[in-house]
């Protein structure tokens, strides 16, 4: 059993977790994602790692509260525990040595994402420009976390709420166009999102890394259920991925394959087998 050590509420939707885990903490690298059960009968829930604690043993974990097994985490409080936590999985993220100068999107929840792959570049002295996409002020999070990595933290929402107003699209062109020089882009968030960063780079030629979240079964490449298309290949999200080459991937097909179980994912029903004739469980 896996202990919650600390809970905190990020917005309404959006819970981090300090969970003690010492193996994974000892191994873990920003990239590497997790996968959890809360009890016997859960499903099996990947999620990137948002930081580590190696001295404290402890992972943590952020995530929106969106379907049954996430509503299910989120009713347990500091000191109770999960049944399942696996890790670290998955490539951690490459930091190349050569870098200067990187830019780190983040969009929504996954600035939880971004956040980590900003500090691993910063603890690497390369200097980072980060920009936080939110709908609006009221789900902003991690701001002083992300301010205290990067050297410029900017942030923007769609309604112009806090921040500045626009797409974190629309902020990336303009410090393109300002002549800022990257060496590398790293995007993470919605689909549609990373597909639109990897676009606006694409004619400048400025390597752009996406950080994929397909669905996953097993994690460990036997179930195939992570399938994304990169550069024309299949490849699998949790031990080719998740971070891949944004100018390869084709997020549309992406995007179909993730909406394929959305009704499953946000009921509560339990599932039944077809295979047993309807026994549940079995
Ligand atoms: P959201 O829909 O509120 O979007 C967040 C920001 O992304 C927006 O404020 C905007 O700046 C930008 N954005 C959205 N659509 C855009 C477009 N068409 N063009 C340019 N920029 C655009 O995000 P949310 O509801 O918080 O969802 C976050 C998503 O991140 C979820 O889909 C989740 O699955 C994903 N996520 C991915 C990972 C990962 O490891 N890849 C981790 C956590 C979350
Ligand atoms: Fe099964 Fe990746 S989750 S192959």
């Amino acid at each position: 059993m896996y202990k919650i050590v600390t809970k905190r509420c990020l917005n309404d939707s959006v819970t981090l977790m300090e969970i003690e885990a010492p193996h994974i903490a000892r191994k873990a690298k920003a990239g590497q994602f997790i996968i959890f059960r809360v009890d016997e009968k859960g499903e099996r829930i990947p999620l990137t790692i948002a930081d580590y604690d190696r001295e404290k043993g402890t992972v943590t974990i952020i995530f929106q509260i969106v379907g049954a097994s996430t509503k299910l985490l989120n009713t347990l409080e500091e000191g109770d525990s999960i049944l399942d936590f696996v890790g670290p999985l998955g490539v951690a993220t490459h930091i190349d040595p050569n870098a200067k100068r990187v830019c780190v999107i983040g969009g929504g929840v996954g600035n939880a994402i971004a956040y980590p792959q900003a500090k691993a570049l910063h603890n690497a002295g390369i200097q980072v420009d980060m920009i936080a996409g939110f709908r609006s002020k009221d789900i902003v999070i991690l701001e002083d976390e992300m301010g205290a990595v990067s050297d410029h933290l900017y942030i923007m929402t769609d309604d112009g709420s806090y921040g500045e107003k626009g797409l974190v699209t629309n902020k990336l062109q303009q410090l393109i166009d300002a002549g800022n020089k990257y060496d590398e882009v790293i995007a993470i968030g919605p689909i549609i999102m990373m597909k639109f960063v990897a676009a606006t780079t694409k004619p400048y030629g400025i390597k752009t890394l996406v950080s994929l979240n397909p669905i996953m079964v097993d994690g460990t490449g036997m179930c195939g259920g992570c399938r994304v298309k990169v550069g024309g290949q299949t490849k699998f999200a949790c031990v080719d991925g998740p971070d891949f080459d944004g100018h390869e991937v084709d997020f549309d097909e992406l995007m179909k394959r993730n909406t394929f179980y959305r009704e499953r994912e946000t009921t509560d029903k339990e599932h039944v087998c077809r295979l047993t004739g309807g026994k549940r469980n079995a």
